[in-house]
């Protein structure tokens, strides 16, 4: 026991068993059910092996137990700059990368874990006619490269995902539960992902996310209208479609609000104040009697109308007094008013009452005859306007004719896009503010990064985007194709150069980002050490790879953004060049870390970049030309400048 505790507060074992249980769950929401823990769902989330016989918590399928080894999988991949697709490179912080997603997200998880405002995603709904990229454990990259005809891809097939094959939902759901896992991670704690879904994996979606986020943590399901009516179908024509929206931590998700609509202000506030201080400002009449208010103790009492009538909400019980404000404690089937008498009066003191004449009122006078008026209080315009208005779960100003005349307009072809207004909406809502990173994994024609950059552009202050969209070959014969673009992810790079252009035309007054830098899923820069390399002519192999360890294909470019992104720094952060001791130095950061890429490491260099007082230094080991002096020599004198200035310099060879 700790003494030093009062009794009151002095936590018994049982609390601090409860606090560990709960500390626990915000981790692996995915190894509770309810508040118990399956353990061996836990053990595999930390890396073990459980049969997958024995699997048995929430949601079930063959491949579970596979998908989550390869989360735990690391990326031998790396992110290669590609300036000349790019626009405004060395300024934008907008990133459109183009690679299978989960490779990608598997290379974003040091530098963006816990730094997403918002994920939108509309991954394939799995109607039996979508092609599925297929995931091969301990080969994605691999599987990558030769989908994207990189490497020899003989033997492998890449098909849609029919029913024939009789792993219709596994084969979905083992590709999207280690992706929703890893963007989970990258969630702020304030953060929230949507996901748009048709009805054939709702359910499954549902449960995917509940084991995945915490069912604590569903903020809603959105019924989105796609069109009215229509012939298609047997029973029903679809007419609409989902987006579930899961918070990280739904304690930290500020309430939602949605600006008023203009048509909501054209329909409802329709009167306008005459007189006292706010004439002249619009607002509407809602009743001070509604049948289904909860009944109150002391919310039932007479209100004196203008010409002395007293009035009272329909019922059986009457008050004693019969003068304004006088109460009666309310009976079964009595009705109240919405406020107490106190704030009746002093709301009627500021003019926010309202008396009207009424042969339809429901009110009635002591004696219990029909009243001749009714009495309302007033809902100002320029409040609610302040307040914002909760949005509803029907979505139904985003239909799919929408999204198809924005890119009629910007002469983009493609079917299956989102209307980038509907994206906007959820960023709106969700409190997207300026420099909060929005992130799509399946970006399409890239509608998220289009409405990110018409949102920062109206907004005049910016709204980074992370778009990630395999590079999917379009059809021959299809629009796409024949417009001229090969890929999917072309398409979408073209879309954004395209509105970028737009809204720097349209929108001359502010001068938010609208570029982005295009990133490649590519090879390592550097050769991966095999760590599993059992025969020894593997391991010669191996070991005379790494004397010379970098790509002879790789430009110091690539090699920068790989270390940047492994030193867990944002792929958008500037760079800037410097010369130091005659040497080229990538200072990150406003300096604080110094990526020197030269092949031939000074004394003077070494002592040069200590001066500047970085936070961390990374220098190629293949510059120290095998002087192990000299790299001795460049640890002394870090460490020596880190006791001056009371820093710790972090230096570090690759
Ligand atoms: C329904 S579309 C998204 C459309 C998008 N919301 C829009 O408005 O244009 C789904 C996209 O995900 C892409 N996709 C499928 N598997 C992927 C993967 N493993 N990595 C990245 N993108 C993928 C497909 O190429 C397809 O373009």
């Amino acid at each position: 026991m700790n003494k030093a505790m009062p009794e009151k507060m002095q936590l018994t074992s049982m609390d601090i068993a409860e606090e560990k249980r709960q500390q626990l769950k915000a981790l692996f929401p995915e190894a509770f059910t309810g508040d118990k823990v399956d353990f061996d769902q836990l053990k595999r989330m930390l890396g073990g092996w459980v049969e997958p016989g024995k699997e048995r918590f929430g949601l079930q399928w063959p491949g579970k137990a596979e998908c989550i080894k390869i989360i735990q999988q690391p990326s031998i991949a790396t992110l290669k700059p590609v300036r000349e697709e790019s626009v405004n490179f060395d300024e934008t912080e907008n990133l459109f990368i183009e690679g299978d997603n989960l490779e990608v997200l598997k290379l974003l998880q040091k530098a963006y874990f816990g730094k997403v405002k918002m994920v939108y995603i509309d991954p394939p709904y799995n109607t039996g006619n979508e092609f599925i990229y297929p995931d091969k454990f301990e080969e994605t990259l691999d599987t990558y490269l030769a989908y994207t005809g990189q490497i020899d891809d003989e033997g492998r097939k890449f098909s849609t995902n029919t029913d024939a094959q009789g792993r219709y939902h596994s084969r979905w759901l083992n590709m999207m539960f280690p992706r929703l896992y890893l963007a989970k991670n990258l969630l702020k704690e304030s953060g929230i992902i949507y996901i748009s879904i048709g009805q054939d994996e709702l359910g499954n979606l549902l449960e995917l996310c509940n084991d995945i986020f915490g069912e604590e943590n569903l903020v809603t399901i959105c019924s989105r209208v796609m069109k009215t009516g229509g012939q298609k179908g047997v029973h029903f024509s679809p007419c609409v479609d989902y987006i579930i929206a899961m918070a990280k931590n739904i304690g930290e998700l500020a309430p939602f609000r949605e600006e008023i609509s203009q048509n909501l202000i054209d329909k409802v506030y329709t009167k306008t104040e005459t007189a006292g201080p706010r004439k002249g400002e619009k607002y509407r009449s809602m009743g001070l009697y509604q049948a289904m208010l909860d009944k109150r103790a002391n919310q039932r009492f007479y209100i004196e109308c203008p010409d002395g009538e007293l009035v009272i909400p329909p019922g059986e019980s009457f008050p004693g007094d019969k003068k304004d404000g006088a109460q009666v404690a309310p009976k079964d089937g009595d009705g109240v008013w919405r406020w107490t008498y106190g704030r009746f009066f002093e709301e009627k003191k500021k003019n926010n009452v309202e008396f009207i004449r009424s042969d339809k009122t429901s009110l009635v006078q002591p004696d219990g005859s029909k009243a001749t008026w009714n009495v309302y209080y007033k809902i100002w315009l320029n409040d609610r306007m302040e307040d914002g208005q909760l949005p509803g779960n029907i979505l139904e100003k985003f239909e799919s004719r929408h999204s198809s005349a924005e890119l009629k307009l910007l002469d983009i072809p493609f079917d299956f896009a989102k209307p980038s207004a509907l994206i906007k909406f959820l960023m709106s809502v969700s409190g997207v503010k300026e420099n909060d990173i929005t992130l799509d994994f399946f970006a399409g024609s890239g509608s998220t990064g289009h409405a990110a950059m018409e949102l920062a552009k109206e907004e005049g202050s910016n709204r980074p985007f992370i778009c990630v969209q395999l590079p999917e070959r379009t059809h021959e014969e299809s629009e796409e194709y024949k417009g001229g673009f090969k890929t999917i992810s072309d398409i979408a790079k073209e879309r954004l150069r395209r509105i970028g252009t737009k809204l720097k035309e349209d929108l001359l007054e502010h001068d938010a980002d609208s570029g982005f830098k295009v990133f490649k899923l590519d090879r390592s820069n550097f050769k991966v050490w095999e760590g599993d390399a059992e025969k020894i002519e593997n391991l010669e192999k191996q070991l005379s790879m790494h004397v010379d360890h970098i790509g002879k294909a790789s430009t110091s470019e690539d090699i920068l953004y790989e270390l940047l992104l492994k030193a867990g720094f944002p792929l958008s952060m500037q760079v800037e060049k410097r010369k130091l001791a005659g040497k080229d130095v990538f200072a990150i950061g406003d300096g604080a870390l110094l990526i020197c890429l030269d092949k031939e490491i000074t004394p003077a260099l070494i002592d040069a970049l200590a001066e500047t007082e970085p936070v961390q230094v990374i220098c190629l080991d293949e510059g120290f030309k095998g002087n192990d002096q000299l790299k001795a020599n460049a640890v002394q004198t870090f460490k020596a400048r880190a006791q001056v200035e009371e820093s710790a310099i972090v230096f570090r060879t690759v």
